[in-house]
């Protein structure tokens, strides 16, 4: 299917490097016709991979912004209307970032800054996101917004420490939000729960090589790649899915509804030889 997205204006947050999922998520949409701004923290630009993204996509504009900061958000608000010639039709929220988990701290044991740091970034940030372009009537009725999430927010991963709390957060502000802002504008609000997908952010939790496996083995459909995660965005982006709010979409090839598998046994029989 092609043109999905023909004529959609949007904003992609999150490209770090190509196997980023948001970097697989533009590739996609470029792909299906839409045009695009692209941002990230300014740290991350520094590593210019992002602007090889850019080129690829027809010169996508790239605009800083740290997601904590409101002066930032404010900003790369204003420049994409300005640059995209008006409002925008969808935006990809694909941020995650944990200070205690990066420097080795345990749930037991939390950091509280480096814990509200988390949850500034993580997940506040999707309502700080939200809020901005509802005060300033930023995105187009029928307009879809996507954030990005796992698992750990319903069922416990130990390793995954206060990043679990920080995406039941980002859930539930996508489901508060998305009643406000699809009430005043039509605009729908949805979170996408991701398989374990072998990223930077997610290659930086302890135990990850495993849980990729197990996930992997449980899974009758087996783990979903940051490929499919974008197709399944570019769906949500389209006017196919205009009904859908609020709703947190398990893409997890099965995993979220499967409690054992042979597969699973045989790989711990195995891991245990
Ligand atoms: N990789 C997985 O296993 C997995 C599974 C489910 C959900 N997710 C979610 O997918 C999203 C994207 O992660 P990814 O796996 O593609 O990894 P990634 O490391 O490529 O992307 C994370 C992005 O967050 C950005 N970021 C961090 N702090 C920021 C800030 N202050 N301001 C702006 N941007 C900031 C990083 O620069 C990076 O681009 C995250 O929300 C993550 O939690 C990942």
């Amino acid at each position: 299917m092609n043109d999905l997205l023909k004529g959609k204006k949007g904003i992609i947050f999150g490209a770090l490097n190509d196997k980023s999922i948001a970097w697989q998520v533009a590739l996609k949409c470029h792909e299906q016709g839409a045009q695009f701004v692209l941002t990230n923290a300014p740290i991350a630009m520094r590593m210019g991979e992002i602007n090889k993204l850019a080129e690829t996509c027809n010169n996508a504009k790239i605009i800083a912004c740290d997601v904590s900061k409101n002066e930032d958000m404010e900003n790369l608000i204003t420049q994409s209307l300005e640059i995209l010639g008006g409002k925008v039709d969808f935006i990809l929220h694909s941020v995650g970032m944990s200070l205690n988990i990066r420097k080795g701290r345990t749930y037991t044991d939390l950091d509280y800054k480096w814990t509200h740091e988390t949850y500034d970034i993580s997940s506040v940030s999707l309502h700080r996101l939200l809020q901005t372009c509802y005060k300033m009537d930023a995105i187009s009725e029928w307009g879809s917004v996507v954030a990005l999430t796992y698992i750990a927010a319903q069922r416990v991963f130990p390793d995954y420490s206060e990043m679990a709390d920080s995406k039941a957060l980002l859930e539930s502000i996508g489901r508060s939000f998305g009643y406000h802002y699809g009430k005043s504008k039509k605009v729908r609000i949805n979170t996408i729960s991701q398989s374990p997908t072998k990223t930077t952010a997610g290659s930086g939790v302890k135990g990850f090589g495993d849980f990729f496996d197990y996930a992997a083995a449980l899974s009758p459909l087996g783990n979903a790649n940051a490929e499919a995660c974008a197709d399944y965005c570019v769906v949500m982006f389209s006017d196919l899915t205009r009904m859908v709010t609020m709703q947190n979409l398990f893409h997890d090839g099965g995993f979220s509804n499967t409690g054992f598998s042979q597969d699973v046994f045989s790989l711990m029989q195995n891991k245990g030889e």
